[in-house]
């Protein structure tokens, strides 16, 4: 299995939508993800006019996951990586990539319920900052990446 992001010049490629759908169904069975496509296209279709870089993660050449981040802010807005490919590596390589374009921090806010991502997070050198209740009433934590501080140069 061959692993790569590639930066799209497409906001919202076909196969993410079907990925985006799949995956959040399985975390949210309460809520038709299918009805939000026109929703996740206008969103992506924004944010790449607004200079956001969209990333897509490939596996043995297939579009598997994508992570979309402002390289001045650094705001992570989405992230997600297909059921598939969930558990196999290619969520670091996103964040790793992400990382890369935003060196300088990053920011995402996850609903606080969404255990697995947490943890991804976390593992990502990510901490939580805040919560806030959104327009739901759900939990949602803020949370937050720095890049670590150089070693000290020996004189
Ligand atoms: C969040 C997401 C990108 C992470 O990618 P991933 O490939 O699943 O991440 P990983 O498997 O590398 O890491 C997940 C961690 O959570 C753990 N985990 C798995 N299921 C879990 C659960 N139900 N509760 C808590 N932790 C869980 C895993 O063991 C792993 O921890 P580890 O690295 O210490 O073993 C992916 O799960 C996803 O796209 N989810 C649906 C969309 C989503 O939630 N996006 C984020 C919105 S802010």
């Amino acid at each position: 299995m061959t692993i790569a992001v590639v930066a799209s010049v497409d906001p919202l490629p076909p196969e993410l939508a079907d990925l985006w759908v799949a995956a959040w169904a399985r975390a949210y069975p309460g809520i038709d993800f299918e009805a939000r496509r026109g929703w996740l296209a206008e969103r992506m279709a924004a944010m790449a006019r607004d200079g956001t870089a969209i990333l897509v993660g490939l596996v043995d050449g297939v579009p598997a996951g994508f992570v979309t981040v402002h390289p001045g802010t650094g705001w992570i807005d989405q992230m997600l990586v297909g059921l598939a490919h969930q558990g196999s590596g290619l969520a670091a390589a996103l964040m790793d990539r992400a990382k890369a374009v935003a060196p300088a921090g990053l920011t995402l806010d996850v609903n606080a319920d969404n255990a697995r991502a947490i943890a991804f997070y976390r593992r990502q050198g990510f901490a939580t900052t805040g919560t806030r209740l959104n327009e739901q009433g759900w939990t949602i934590a803020l949370m937050a990446w720095v890049p670590p501080a150089p070693a000290p140069r020996r004189s």
